[in-house]
C-alpha cells in the first residue's frame, strides 16, 4: 500500500505548506494551518464520459472560433438573472456565498422548485423532510424538483446520471465528500477536490451547477476564498439579519458585470423580488424631521433613491464620537473637516451619528451632498424640504462635483415624485424637458446658503 502522503493547508486562505508553521506566512493568520491527507485516486471520479485528456486541444486563430452566444437559462427570477447578466450559462459553476441564517438554502430551493424543468437539489445539510416543509411554505405544488439527500461525490454522480437533471444545486459545498481524497469534509483539499469533480461534470454535460458556500464571521474554516478562482461566478447574499431586506450581489462574473444588484424581502413564504427598491428605502413619514435628507444614488445600472439620517449633539465626553452605518467612517469624517472649514460649522464639539436607512451599504460618493444636507440639518435643528433630494459629490476644497449618470438619477427622483434635486453645477444634463426642478450649486456654502438661509 501507498505511503500515506500529507500536506499543510491554511484553513483561511488554501495556502499549501510542507510542514507546520504557526503563522501563515500568505495571509498572515496565526493558527490556521492543519495537516491533511491527500491520496490521489487512479481512476477521476466524474469518467462517465470519454476522458477529455485524449482529445488534444490545438491553439486556434481567435478569428475562427466561431461565438455563439448560447442561450441562457432563465431562472424566473428577475433579480437574480440581473445579478446574473441575464440567467444562468449553460455549463457554469456559481458560487453563493453568505453568512449563516441569511437565506441561502431558501434563495437557492425557491428558485429550483419554480424552474419549469429538471432540478436537482442535493442537501447535505437537511434531511428530505427538512427540505419538504420548506418547500411546502415557499411552493407546495412544484414537481420538477428531485431532492437527493447525500454527501459523496461518487454517489451524487450516479444519481444524477438516472435522473438527468438540467440544473444542479449543491447545498453546500462544505458536505461534500470525495473518496480521491481521504480528508474530511469541509476541509480545504476536499473543497478543492469535490469542487473540481463538479466543474468536471458541468462543462462535460452542460448542465448549470449552484453551489452553495459557508462563510464565518472569522473565517476560521474553509471559506468559499479558494473556490472563487475555480468557479465562473461569485455571488454573495447579504443583509442585516434583523432587517428583512436581502441583497444580492455579484463579486465576480466571467459572464457579465459585477455592478448589478438584487433586492430581496424574506417574507413567511421565502423570498419576495423587490422591483422598485427606492420606495421601500425611504420611509412614509408625514412629518417633517430635522437630520434626514434624500440621496439619488446609483447600485449598478439601477438609480436608488435612499434615506441618509444623521444626529448631531453636543458631545459627553472629551473626545467627540463619529460613527456611521452603512457609510464610510473616513468619508463622514472628511466631510466634517470640510464642513468646518468652508461652512464655518463648528462641529468639532459635536458627536454625529451617520445612518444609511434599511440597513443598505453605499459606497457610490454621489450621496456626499445629502451626508452634508443631513448632518447640517440635525445641526441646526431645520427640517429638509421631503421633495427635496440630492446628487452630488463633495470635494476638500468645499466644491460640489458632478457625478455619472446624472440623467437616470433626476429621472427615478422625478418618478418618485420629488419635485427638486440638488446637484453640481458642472453636471451635463442631457434631457431639458424635466418637470423636476433642478437646482445647480457649485460651492457647499451655497447649499447651505439655499437650505437654511
Ligand atoms: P436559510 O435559507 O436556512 O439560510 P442559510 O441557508 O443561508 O443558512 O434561511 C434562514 C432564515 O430564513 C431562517 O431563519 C428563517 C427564514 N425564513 C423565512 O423568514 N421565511 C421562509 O419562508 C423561509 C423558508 C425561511
Ligand atoms: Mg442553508
Amino acid at each position: 500500500m501507498a505511503k500515506t502522503k500529507t500536506t499543510f493547508f491554511c484553513q483561511n486562505c488554501g495556502a499549501q505548506f510542507a510542514k507546520w508553521q504557526g503563522q501563515c506566512t500568505s495571509c498572515k493568520e496565526w493558527n490556521t494551518i492543519a495537516e491533511e491527507v491527500i491520496q490521489k485516486a487512479e481512476k477521476p471520479v466524474w469518467s462517465t464520459h470519454e476522458s477529455p485528456s485524449k482529445r488534444i486541444a490545438k491553439p486556434q486563430r481567435i478569428s475562427e472560433i466561431s461565438a455563439h452566444s448560447e442561450a441562457r437559462l432563465d431562472t424566473k427570477n428577475n433579480e437574480l438573472n440581473r445579478v446574473l447578466g441575464g440567467g444562468i450559462v449553460p455549463g457554469s459553476l456559481t458560487l453563493l456565498g453568505g453568512e449563516p441564517g441569511i437565506g441561502k438554502s431558501t434563495l437557492m430551493l425557491q428558485i429550483a422548485l419554480q424552474l419549469p424543468f429538471k432540478t436537482l437539489y442535493i442537501s447535505g445539510e437537511e434531511s428530505a423532510q427538512q427540505i419538504k416543509m420548506r418547500a411546502e411554505r415557499i411552493q407546495p405544488n412544484a414537481t420538477n424538483c428531485y431532492i437527493l439527500t447525500e454527501t459523496k461525490t461518487k454517489l451524487i454522480f450516479r444519481q444524477i446520471e438516472e435522473v438527468c437533471p438540467d440544473i444542479v444545486v449543491v447545498d453546500s459545498i462544505q458536505t461534500l465528500h470525495s473518496e480521491a481524497i481521504e480528508s474530511s469534509a469541509g476541509s480545504i483539499s476536499q473543497i478543492r477536490q469535490t469542487t473540481t469533480e463538479l466543474i468536471k461534470f458541468a462543462k462535460e454535460t452542460n448542465t448549470p451547477v449552484i453551489l452553495i458556500g459557508h462563510i464565518t464571521k472569522d473565517g476560521t474554516i474553509a471559506g468559499p476564498k479558494i473556490l472563487e478562482h475555480m468557479v465562473d461566478t461569485v455571488l454573495q447574499f447579504e443583509g442585516d439579519r434583523n432587517h428583512i431586506y436581502r441583497i444580492l450581489r455579484a463579486n465576480k462574473n466571467r459572464f457579465g458585470s459585477t455592478n448589478e444588484l438584487g433586492i430581496y424581502e424574506m417574507q413567511g413564504n421565502g423570498l419576495r423580488e423587490v422591483s422598485n427598491p427606492s420606495e421601500i428605502l425611504i420611509s412614509k413619514n408625514e412629518e417633517e424631521l430635522s437630520g434626514t435628507a434624500i440621496a439619488a444614488t446609483l447600485e449598478g445600472m439601477r438609480p436608488l433613491m435612499i434615506e441618509i439620517q444623521a444626529l448631531v449633539s453636543s458631545a459627553v465626553y472629551g473626545t467627540p464620537q463619529r460613527s456611521a452605518t452603512g457609510y464610510n467612517a473616513k468619508r463622514l469624517n472628511m466631510i466634517l473637516a470640510v464642513l468646518e472649514k468652508r461652512a464655518g460649522f463648528k462641529l468639532g464639539a459635536k458627536d454625529v451619528f451617520l445612518n444609511i436607512t434599511g440597513g443598505i451599504t453605499v459606497d457610490d460618493p454621489a450621496i456626499d451632498l445629502a451626508v452634508v444636507a443631513a448632518v447640517l440639518s440635525s445641526n441646526i435643528d431645520v427640517a429638509i424640504e421631503k421633495t427635496m433630494c440630492f446628487a452630488a459629490e463633495v470635494g476638500l476644497a468645499g466644491e460640489v462635483r458632478p457625478v455619472t449618470r446624472v440623467d437616470q438619477r433626476i429621472l427615478e427622483a422625478e418618478k418618485l415624485g420629488f419635485t427638486s434635486i440638488v446637484i453640481s453645477k458642472y453636471c451635463k444634463v442631457e434631457r431639458k424637458d424635466y418637470a423636476i426642478h433642478i437646482l445647480k450649486v457649485s460651492k457647499v456654502h451655497d447649499v447651505v446658503h439655499h437650505l437654511f438661509g
